[in-house]
C-alpha cells in the first residue's frame, strides 16, 4: 500500500452520544415506526458500521447523526452538544451523482472549503490538493467528473467530504455498482485514510465482509423498527485485507445473527 505525503492536518474527531432515539415517520394516514429505543456511543477516532435488513432504519439514523432529520424521541449529542441540523462538524459522503458534473475534480474538492477559508482562493486550493493525493488522483486535478471511473469518483467523493475537516465522516452504503477489485482497492484507500485521519467514520453496508474489513465495531439491527441487537469488536490489526480469513469468519458471525433476523 502507497504512503500517504501529505502536511494536511485535522482536528480531533468528537465523542457521539445517541441516547433513547426513536423515529416514526409519518405520510398520508400511515405512520412507519423505523427506529426502537436505539442507544448507542461511538467514541472519537471510532470506525463503526451499521448492518440490518433493509428498512430498519440505517439510513435513518445516519440522517439524524448528519442533522437532516429529527429523532420523534430521545436526543443525538456531538461533544455534549445537541444535534438539531446539518453542521460541517458532521459530514456525508455521498454516492458519486452527488459530485458537479459542471466542474472539474478540484473545483469539486475546493467547493466544501467556501465558508471554511471564505476568501482566500489559494488555501482553498491548497488544501483540495492534498486531500486529492491522499486519495492518490493528483494527476485528474483538471479532468471532468464524466471522465472518472466509477471508483475514481467515489475516491473524489472521500476527499471532498473529508476536506472541511468534520469531526465525523458518514458514509451510507459507499460503494454501490463497483467490481470486485475496485471496491477492494477503496476498502484500503479508506482505511489508509482512517489511519491518517484519525477521523471517526460511521458507516452503513449490506456487506458483512465489508463491515468486518472496515469496522472497529460492528452495529446489527433487528428488522423495522430497528434495534440494536449485538455489537460486535473486530480486533484485528490494520490494513487488514478483505480477503483475510479472519476477516472472513467474523463476517460469518455477522450473517449468523443478520439471519436470526429473517
Ligand atoms: N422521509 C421518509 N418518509 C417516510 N418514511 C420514511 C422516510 N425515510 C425512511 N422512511 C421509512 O423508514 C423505514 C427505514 O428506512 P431507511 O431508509 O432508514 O432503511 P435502511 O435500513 O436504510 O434500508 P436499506 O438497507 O434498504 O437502505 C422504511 O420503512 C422507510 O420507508
Ligand atoms: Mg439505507
Amino acid at each position: 500500500m502507497s504512503q500517504i505525503e501529505t502536511t494536511a492536518t485535522f482536528t480531533k474527531p468528537g465523542t457521539l452520544s445517541i441516547q433513547n432515539v426513536s423515529k416514526q415517520f409519518e405520510s398520508d394516514d400511515q405512520e412507519v415506526s423505523a427506529l426502537a429505543k436505539i442507544n448507542l456511543t461511538i467514541n472519537p477516532g471510532e470506525f463503526v458500521i451499521f448492518v440490518g435488513p433493509s428498512g430498519c432504519g440505517k439510513s435513518t439514523l445516519l440522517n439524524m447523526i448528519a442533522g437532516f432529520e429529527r429523532p420523534s424521541e430521545g436526543t443525538i449529542l456531538l461533544d455534549g452538544k445537541q444535534v438539531t441540523k446539518p453542521h460541517n462538524d458532521r459530514l456525508m459522503m455521498f454516492q458519486e451523482h452527488a459530485l458537479f458534473p459542471w466542474m472539474n475534480v478540484i473545483d469539486n474538492i475546493s467547493y466544501g472549503l467556501r465558508w471554511k477559508f471564505r476568501f482566500n482562493w489559494k488555501k482553498r486550493k491548497q488544501r483540495a490538493r492534498e486531500l486529492l493525493s491522499m486519495v492518490h488522483l493528483e494527476q485528474f486535478e483538471k479532468a471532468s467528473v464524466h471522465q472518472l471511473s466509477g471508483g475514481m469518483k467515489q475516491r473524489v467523493a472521500l476527499a471532498r467530504a473529508l476536506a472541511p475537516d468534520p469531526k465525523i465522516l458518514l458514509v451510507d452504503e459507499p460503494f454501490p455498482a463497483l467490481d470486485a477489485l475496485t471496491r477492494q482497492k477503496l476498502y484500503g484507500d479508506l482505511q489508509e485514510l482512517f489511519t491518517r485521519t484519525g477521523k471517526t467514520i460511521v458507516s452503513v453496508t449490506h456487506d458483512t465482509r465489508e463491515a468486518a474489513c472496515l469496522g472497529d465495531r460492528v452495529v446489527i439491527f433487528s428488522g423495522r423498527p430497528g434495534r440494536i441487537i449485538k455489537e460486535i469488536a473486530v480486533n484485528l490489526p490494520r490494513p487488514r485485507d478483505f480477503n483475510d480469513p479472519e476477516v472472513g469468519r467474523i463476517s460469518e458471525s455477522i450473517m449468523a445473527e443478520l439471519q436470526h433476523e429473517k
